[in-house]
C-alpha cells in the first residue's frame, strides 16, 4: 500500500496546479490527479491561453490590413494563413502545458493520470484512461475539477457547426456568417476574432446589455466600439432553435419579453451562455459534500466541505476566472501546512482581452447606488492621452470611484488599449486600502498610457491636469 499523500488534488487545471505546487512548496507529500492527456485543465487547453494566440495573431492581422498604411508602412497584400495561426496557437498551448508538468515536478509532486473520485473520508480512487484503477490515501483531498460550459434545452453542441469555446478556438475555416449566443466574456472575445479574420459576426443577448455585471458606462461603451468594428447585436433576444440543415444553420429566436419569432442562418454558431461547476462522477456524496440548485460545491468558512476536504475554483463560489482559482489554490495549500490563507473576490481583476480591452475591479457604480453607498467619481478618456493619440489608439476611459468622505477606492473600470494591465495599478492600490489621492499623487511615466489611471484618480478630486 501506498504512502499517505498530505494532499490530493483532483483536477490539474489553475486551482489544482497552483495548490499543487504551493503544497509541494511547503514540504507537503502532494499528488495531482489530471483526467486529461496534459495538464492545465480548461485555461491553457480550451480557454484563456488558445483564445490570448488567436486574440494576438488576428489583432495584428487586423492592424496590418487596416492601420500600417496611415503610419507609413506599406506591405503587399495581407492574407490569413489560419492552418499557421492555429499552430502557433496549438505551440504556445503544447510549451505552457509541459511547462506545468515540468513545475510539478520540480516541486516535487506526483502527477497521477486518470479520473478521480472519492470514495470516503482520505481516500481517492484514480481510473487511468486504459482503465485501470488504484487508490491514494490522503489527509486533506482537494477538488479542483472546475466547470463546463452550459448548454441551452434544445441546442445541441457538436464542437464541428454549433460549437463551444472548444470548437470555437480550433475552426478549420473562417466562417462567413457566425452566430454567437450570449454576449459575455466568450461571446466578445471570440466575435472578435473571427469577425477581424473575415466573418460576418452576429451575437444574440437575452439581456438588453452586453456584458451583465460589468459597469453599465463601460458595457455601453463596449458595444458602440464592437459595433463600429464590424459586430451585429441582437439584444433582449432568446434563441428558441437551431436547425442543423445540409448548407447551414438555420437559428429561430424571439424576443426574450415576448413576440414573433424570427430566424437567421448560419455556418457556425458559438454557444458561449456562461459555465457550470463540473462535478460528474466525483463522489462528492460520500463524504457528505453538497451541491447548490445550479451545482455549485457547498463550502464553509475557507474552502472546507467537509473535514478533510477542501473545493477551490469553478466549482465552488465567486468568480469563474483562472486567477482567482490559482489565489484559491494557494490559499488552501497554505491553510493546509497551518498558515493563513484568504482570498478577497472583492478584488479579483476581470479583463476581457477584446481590443479595446475591458478590465475592472471592485465595485461598479450599479453596486455602489444599490448599496447606497455615496462615491466620488474620477473619469479620464484616453483621446486626452498623449501617448493613446500618439498611437492612434483613442479609444475608451479609466473610471475611478471612492468612498465619498474617506476617499478610499472602491472600484475601477477602464476600456482602453492596455487596460489589462493596468488595472493592477489599482489592484495593489485597493490591496493596500489606497485611497484615489494616493494614486493620484504617485509620479507616472510620461509618456504612458498610464497616466490616464493618474488622472482619472486626480478627477475624484477635480484635479485632472491633461484635460
Ligand atoms: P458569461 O457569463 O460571461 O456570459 C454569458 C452570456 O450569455 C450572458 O450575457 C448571458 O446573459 C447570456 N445568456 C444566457 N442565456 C442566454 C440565452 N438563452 N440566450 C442568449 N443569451 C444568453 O459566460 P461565457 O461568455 O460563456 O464565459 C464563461 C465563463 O468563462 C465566464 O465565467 C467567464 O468569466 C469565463 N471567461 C473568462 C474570460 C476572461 O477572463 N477573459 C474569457 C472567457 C471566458
Amino acid at each position: 500500500m501506498a504512502d499517505t499523500y498530505d494532499v490530493v488534488i483532483i483536477g490539474g487545471g489553475p486551482g489544482g496546479y497552483n495548490c499543487a505546487i504551493r503544497a509541494g512548496q511547503l514540504g507537503l507529500k502532494t499528488a495531482c490527479i489530471e483526467m486529461n492527456d496534459t495538464l492545465g485543465g480548461t485555461c491553457l487547453n480550451v480557454g484563456c491561453i488558445p483564445s490570448k494566440a488567436l486574440l494576438h495573431a488576428s489583432e495584428y492581422y487586423a492592424a496590418a490590413k487596416n492601420d500600417f498604411a496611415a503610419m507609413g508602412i506599406k506591405t503587399g497584400k495581407v492574407e490569413v494563413d489560419l492552418a499557421q495561426m492555429m499552430a502557433q496557437k496549438a505551440d504556445a498551448v503544447d510549451g505552457l502545458t509541459k511547462g506545468v508538468a515540468f513545475l510539478l515536478k520540480k516541486n516535487k509532486v506526483d502527477h497521477v493520470h486518470g479520473k478521480g473520485r472519492i470514495t470516503g473520508p482520505g481516500q481517492v480512487e484514480v481510473t487511468a484512461p486504459d482503465g485501470s484503477k488504484q487508490t491514494l490515501s490522503a489527509k486533506n483531498i482537494v477538488i479542483a475539477t472546475g466547470s463546463e460550459p452550459s448548454t441551452l434545452p434544445g441546442i445541441e453542441i457538436d464542437e464541428e457547426r454549433v460549437v463551444s469555446n472548444t470548437g470555437a478556438l480550433s475552426l478549420k475555416a473562417i466562417p462567413k456568417k457566425l452566430v454567437l449566443i450570449g454576449a459575455g466574456v466568450i461571446g466578445l472575445e471570440m466575435g472578435c476574432v473571427w469577425s477581424r479574420l473575415g466573418s460576418e459576426v452576429t451575437v444574440i443577448e437575452y439581456l438588453d446589455r452586453i456584458l451583465p455585471g460589468t459597469d453599465n458606462e463601460i458595457a455601453k461603451e463596449a458595444q458602440r466600439t464592437f459595433k463600429k468594428q464590424g459586430l451585429t447585436f441582437k439584444l433582449g433576444t432568446k434563441v428558441t432553435s437551431v436547425e442543423k440543415l445540409k448548407t447551414k444553420l438555420k437559428l429561430t429566436m424571439e424576443p426574450a419579453a415576448g413576440g414573433d419569432a424570427e430566424t437567421i442562418d448560419a455556418d457556425i454558431v458559438i454557444v458561449a451562455v456562461g459555465r457550470r461547476p463540473y462535478t460528474e462522477g466525483l463522489g462528492l456524496e460520500n463524504v457528505g459534500g453538497k451541491t447548490d440548485r445550479r451545482g455549485v460545491i457547498e463550502t464553509t468558512d475557507h474552502f472546507k466541505v467537509a473535514p478533510g476536504v477542501w473545493a477551490i475554483g469553478d466549482c465552488i463560489a465567486g468568480p469563474m476566472l483562472a486567477h482567482k482559482a490559482e489565489d484559491d489554490g494557494a490559499a488552501v495549500a497554505e491553510l493546509i501546512a497551518g498558515k493563513a490563507g484568504h482570498v478577497d473576490y472583492d478584488l479579483v481583476p476581470g479583463v476581457v482581452y477584446t481590443n479595446p480591452e475591458i478590465a475592472t475591479i471592485g465595485k461598479t457604480e450599479e453596486q455602489l447606488k444599490e448599496a447606497g453607498i455615496k462615491y466620488k467619481k474620477g473619469k479620464f478618456p484616453f483621446m486626452a492621452n498623449s501617448r493613446a493619440r500618439t498611437n492612434h489608439e483613442t479609444a475608451g476611459f479609466v473610471k475611478i470611484l471612492a468612498e465619498e468622505g474617506t476617499d478610499r477606492i472602491l472600484g475601477a473600470h477602464m476600456i482602453g488599449v492596455g487596460v489589462g494591465e493596468m488595472i493592477h495599478e489599482i489592484a495593489i492600490a485597493m490591496e493596500f486600502g489606497a485611497s484615489s489621492e494616493d494614486v493620484a499623487r504617485t509620479c507616472h511615466a510620461h509618456p504612458t498610457l498610464s497616466e490616464a489611471v493618474r488622472q482619472a484618480a486626480m478627477g475624484v478630486e477635480g484635479w485632472t491636469m491633461q484635460m
